[in-house]
């Protein structure tokens, strides 16, 4: 047998000193305070038949896409759902990809050129990091939601007249559930002739008419020069897509790597999208299609529960579906989390080095489907342990 390389082997028991391992677990029966699917979507029963339905009308009904977009895979599914996407978002184009993943590291690693600078917020997702770090261009981070911190970074650091700026923030941050003052951020952005893009992973579903996101609750769609929707959370299926201009996705076609080397998605998978955003574009038609009001009315409940039980200074304030709830020290937390689940409910400690040293949390995911009942006792509960923040 292979000797496994004893540096890998001191890394992993680091991780078990700082009771920071990580491991694989089984999806379980718990009430759900966890999962991204905040609409239901990944189980709505009429929404899988409805995609069934719609690979049978498109005489689509193949289990795989064969090849990359540039080559076999880009099977007429494709065409439908980007049309379908571009028209929900008011965006003049629209390009998936196979993740979220996939397309933050696709976009950050082909769009700024060398001499071009990025900025960005400095808990951004794993993703953009990723992508940030592949990029020939320069980057800098500034401080959470800090628009005064960026545009001190920002007057500090001298550009080549031909430089590009990119500023990247996130609409809902994950592990935080807060959010920038996107006007603010785009107001600025809009009079420096800088590119502003904003990842809206956890927006899409939440903020926003029928869902459509914080950007285009505020109507700042044309002043982004592009947004990343991914399709894992509200939207309950698999697969992202970048939004913005014709040229932007002409140019990803041609040169981001993990759009251009990758087998594309399934027509399952694809048709899977259209059905999600039909289903978000019939909210509120009737009285079956109100899973985003119910979502924002779990939000609210949420909130005024947390005041009620006097628990505010312990979260972080957000107006989105996700949480958090700061309880320092990896051991500290993961005891707490095990309190949860041991009373039935799902709730997933955040650790560090996921985040910061001392800011371990709780992160609480609200959903469509949670009911006032579970929410009331899984903050008595909280109200009643004894919590070092
Ligand atoms: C803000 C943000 N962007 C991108 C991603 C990645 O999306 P996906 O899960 O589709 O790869 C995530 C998922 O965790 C996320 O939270």
């Amino acid at each position: 047998m292979h000797k496994f390389p004893l540096k890998l082997e001191k890394r992993l028991e680091i991780r078990k000193e700082q009771n920071s391992l990580r491991t694989l677990g089984t999806s379980n029966n718990l009430i759900d305070f966890s999962s991204n699917d905040y609409l239901g979507f990944a189980g709505n029963r009429n929404l899988f038949f409805k995609t069934e339905q719609l690979l049978k009308e498109q005489e689509m009904c193949k289990n795989g896409a064969t090849g990359s977009r540039l080559l076999s895979g880009n099977h007429k599914l494709y065409p439908l759902a980007e049309k379908e996407i571009k028209n929900f978002h008011g965006a003049p184009a629209a390009l998936i990809f196979n993740s979220g993943y996939d397309a933050n590291i696709g976009f950050f690693s082909t769009v700024p050129q060398k001499g071009d600078l990025i900025f960005y917020d400095e808990l951004v997702h794993a993703s953009i990091r990723d992508g940030i770090s592949m990029s020939h261009s320069k980057a800098y981070k500034f401080k959470h939601n800090d628009l005064e911190d960026l545009k001190k970074k920002l007057k500090n650091i001298t550009s080549e007249p031909t430089s590009e700026i990119y500023i990247v923030t996130e609409s809902v941050f994950s592990m935080d559930g807060d959010s920038p003052d996107l006007e603010a951020f785009s107001a600025y952005s809009e009079k420096g002739n800088y590119h502003l893009i904003v990842d809206e992973a956890h927006a899409l579903g939440v903020f926003g008419e029928k869902g459509k996101g914080l950007v285009q609750e505020l109507g700042l769609e044309k002043k982004v020069f592009a947004r990343i929707n991914t399709f894992g959370k509200a939207m309950g299926s698999h697969g992202a897509v970048i939004l913005g201009s014709h040229l932007l996705v002409q140019y990803l076609i041609n040169f981001c790597r993990s759009f251009i080397y990758t087998t594309a998605l399934s027509p399952p998978s694809v048709a899977a999208i259209i059905s999600g955003y039909k289903l978000l574009g019939e909210q509120e038609s009737n009285e079956e299609n109100i899973e985003i009001k119910k979502l924002q009315e779990n939000i609210r409940f949420f909130k005024s529960e947390v005041n009620r039980l006097k628990l505010q200074n312990k979260f972080i304030k957000s107006d989105s579906a996700i949480h958090c709830c700061i309880i320092s020290g990896n051991d500290e937390v993961k005891n707490i989390a095990d309190q949860f689940q041991d009373k039935g409910f799902n709730i997933k400690p955040i650790l560090s080095p996921t985040v910061t040293k001392g800011s371990e949390r709780l992160r609480f995911c609200l959903h469509s489907y949670n009911s006032k009942e579970e929410i009331t006792s899984l903050l008595q509960l909280l109200a009643d342990l004894p919590i070092n923040t």
